[in-house]
């Protein structure tokens, strides 16, 4: 089976009213978990893919990868470049056949997002590829680059459902990554928070009221950083700040019914493949066979991704 347009799962999801799971890939072993798990769950997919990812594992290698993922699964999966930072970055992808692209240009003034969006957006559409753009900031880390983040944003800017509208229209993206609360890494809030959900129903409504449909809307920074898992990444030597917490499922449970389509999550991953490993490491100290390391991690993911798909997403059945 080829890859599956964005385009046609994002219709599909918006009808169903579910949402589709973003996964970050960057080697074989979370490719696996991820697809197994869809493909168990007979869940639809996007395998999205970070420029830093294409640097540590070589384009080359994850495209051929997700070539062999989806010719031995029989769930619709698309392919999208997770945090696209220049034109040529989104250009190099969309000339490799992803079927979506994002440019993040949440940090740039107004008028220069509006810019690279529209040019990005001019190239993708005559090369039938989807482009998702952001406008706000995120609170807290932009990129995930441990407790201080990577490019660290003290307030955050939330998304303006008016601006949210302007943006559209004016740059022609196809879906919109929004900043309602939301925060990349491990280290989003200390305590319980919650996203601010009145504004992602304003954004929604105002993109309708707007005449521009039932538009797609994106989480970034959609992990739950369960407390289960910091623990025993903890309990088997690890040194996370155990006061830390991500964006309650329960929230993304309302996102998804508010019209979240895809929702991105990369870090529960990082966090379930660590906890495996430092238990496996803990456990047999005279192990070093890195299957025995590696396939214990492969299988925690997968049974993560499974309980996003069927509890957080319901997404599971609609492949
Ligand atoms: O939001 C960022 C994703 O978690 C990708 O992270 O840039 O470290 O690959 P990365
Ligand atoms: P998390 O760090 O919350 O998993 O977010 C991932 C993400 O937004 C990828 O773009
Ligand atoms: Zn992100």
């Amino acid at each position: 089976m080829p890859l599956t347009h964005t385009t046609e799962l994002f219709q599909k999801a918006l009808a169903g009213k579910y949402a589709l799971g973003a996964f970050n890939v960057n080697n074989m072993e979370l490719l696996q978990a991820i697809v197994d798990a869809c493909e168990e769950e007979k869940a639809p997919v996007m395998l999205q893919i970070s420029k830093g990812a294409r640097n540590y594992a070589n384009p080359i290698y994850l495209k051929k990868l997700i070539e062999a993922a989806v010719s031995t699964t029989t769930i619709p999966i698309a392919v999208h470049l997770d945090h696209g930072d220049s034109f040529e970055l989104c250009k190099q992808c969309i000339d490799e056949g992803f079927t979506s692209v994002m440019i993040d240009g949440s940090h740039l003034p107004y008028d220069e997002n509006v810019a690279v969006c529209k040019e990005v957006v001019e190239y993708a559409h005559k090369h039938n590829c989807v482009v998702e753009g952001e406008l706000g900031m995120l609170v807290g880390a932009q990129f995930d680059e441990g407790e201080e983040g990577g490019g660290h944003c003290d307030s955050g800017v939330y998304t303006n459902p008016e601006e949210a509208v302007d943006f559209v229209k004016q740059t022609g993206v196809d879906s919109l990554a929004v900043a309602i609360g939301n925060s990349h890494g491990a280290y989003k809030f200390k305590g319980e928070q919650h996203l601010d959900l009145d504004r992602l129903k304003a954004i929604k409504k105002a993109l309708q009221d707007a005449g521009l449909g039932d538009y797609p809307l994106v989480l970034h920074g959609a992990s739950s950083v369960p407390a289960h898992l910091v623990k025993e990444i903890n309990q088997y030597g690890g040194d996370l700040g155990e006061d830390t917490a991500g964006v309650p499922e329960s929230d993304i449970e309302i996102a998804r019914r508010v019209g979240c389509t895809k929702v991105n999550i990369d870090t529960d991953l990082r966090l379930a493949m660590t906890a495996a490993i430092r238990k496996t490491f803990a456990e047999n100290p005279k192990e070093f066979d890195p299957r025995k390391v590696l396939g214990p991690a492969r299988d925690y993911v997968k049974e993560l991704v499974k309980h996003k798909i069927k509890n957080v997403l319901c997404c599971a059945g609609q492949a």
